[in-house]
């Protein structure tokens, strides 16, 4: 299989290639390199260090031709999808206009686009899945909501295969600060400094946190499985943000610092995810505890 993965450089993209590389396929990357790094890529993967908006992208994916584009490549920052919502809109909605319609051209067989619960905004139910009205309270929400339109519409006119996924908040080894649900790799890079842990708001608003290895098996999942649908990949499980720092507590073996300040603007208080239509459509459960994944993130955080 010849596999192409935009923002292959990165967090989650980079763990996707690695796992795309050991089962065999061709893997090339198209990533310029804002968040993510040299260092994060399998040197088995062939890089091109270009702009997802660039026309020398559009002429790479005509050239190689993949048979699977999984689309990790975007402007991940809430904040700065509202202190900047042109830039945000820039990446995340024409870069996957831009993608999508080269692909077509180029025959690709099936696009995975990542998404993300950010789509749904405040959810009125506890769990929020897939037949809920998104409504998102940020501009990254709702570029990604946007993108989703595209892909629906492209398939409807254009015929092209999709499977859009929806993440909560990934988390493990080779995360920054910077991107969607960077708490965790906040914690832990101030953890082994020895700085506080910074809570904004009570510290009582949940998360679902769900480890950076399941979201790639569920990508790979999604090459055979899930066309034309849209399916939340999380663990389904509430973790407080107070209940995290408990966890880290323990992992880390003595007393943290915390330190409380005002809540963000675009933060949502609870986001949560259900998870039964991958595991009916795509065979796919979550695999790692939050413990197993903390520890090995902490390990990571510790080299
Ligand atoms: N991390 C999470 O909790 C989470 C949750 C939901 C959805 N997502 C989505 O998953 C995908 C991957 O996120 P991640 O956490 O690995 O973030 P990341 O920042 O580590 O990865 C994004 C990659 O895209 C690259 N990139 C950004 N703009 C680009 C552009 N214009 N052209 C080419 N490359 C560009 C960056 O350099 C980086 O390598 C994103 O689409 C994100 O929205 C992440």
């Amino acid at each position: 299989m010849k596999a192409l993965v935009t923002g292959g450089a990165g967090f989650i993209g980079s763990h996707l290639t690695d796992m795309l590389i050991d089962s065999g396929a061709e893997v090339h990357i198209i990533d310029n390199l804002t968040t993510g790094s040299i260092k994060n890529v399998n040197p088995a993967a062939t890089l091109h260090i270009e702009d997802i908006n660039s026309d020398s992208s559009s002429q790479i994916i005509q050239t190689v031709k993949p048979d699977v584009v999984f689309h990790m490549a975007a402007q991940v920052d809430v904040q700065r999808s509202i202190a900047d919502p042109a830039f945000d809109a820039n990446v995340n909605i024409v870069g996957t206009v831009q993608l999508i319609h080269v692909c077509k051209q180029a025959g690709v067989g099936k696009i995975i686009f990542s998404s993300t619960s950010a789509v749904y905004g405040v959810s009125k139910k506890e769990r929020a899945s897939e037949d809920a009205l998104p409504s998102p309270i940020s501009y990254y929400g709702l570029s990604k909501h946007a993108s989703e339109c595209y892909i629906r519409l492209f398939h409807e006119l254009n015929g092209i295969n999709y499977t859009i996924l929806r993440y909560s908040n990934v988390y493990g080894p080779r995360q920054t600060a910077k991107g969607e649900g960077g708490v965790i790799a906040i914690f832990m890079s101030n953890l082994h400094k020895g700085l506080p842990l910074f809570v904004h708001g009570s510290g009582n608003q949940n998360r679902d946190f769900i480890f950076v290895q399941d979201v790639v098996r569920a990508n790979i999942a999604a090459c055979r499985q899930g066309n034309q649908e849209t399916i939340n990949i999380s663990t389904a499980l509430p973790t407080s943000i107070n209940n995290l720092v408990h966890r880290l507590n323990m992992i880390h073996g003595s007393a943290i610092d915390v330190a409380h300040g005002p809540e963000r603007p675009g933060d949502i208080m609870d986001s949560c995810l259900d998870n039964l239509k991958a595991e009916q459509i795509l065979a796919w459960r979550p695999k790692v505890s939050l413990i197993e994944g903390l520890t090995q993130t902490y390990e990571y955080y510790r080299k």
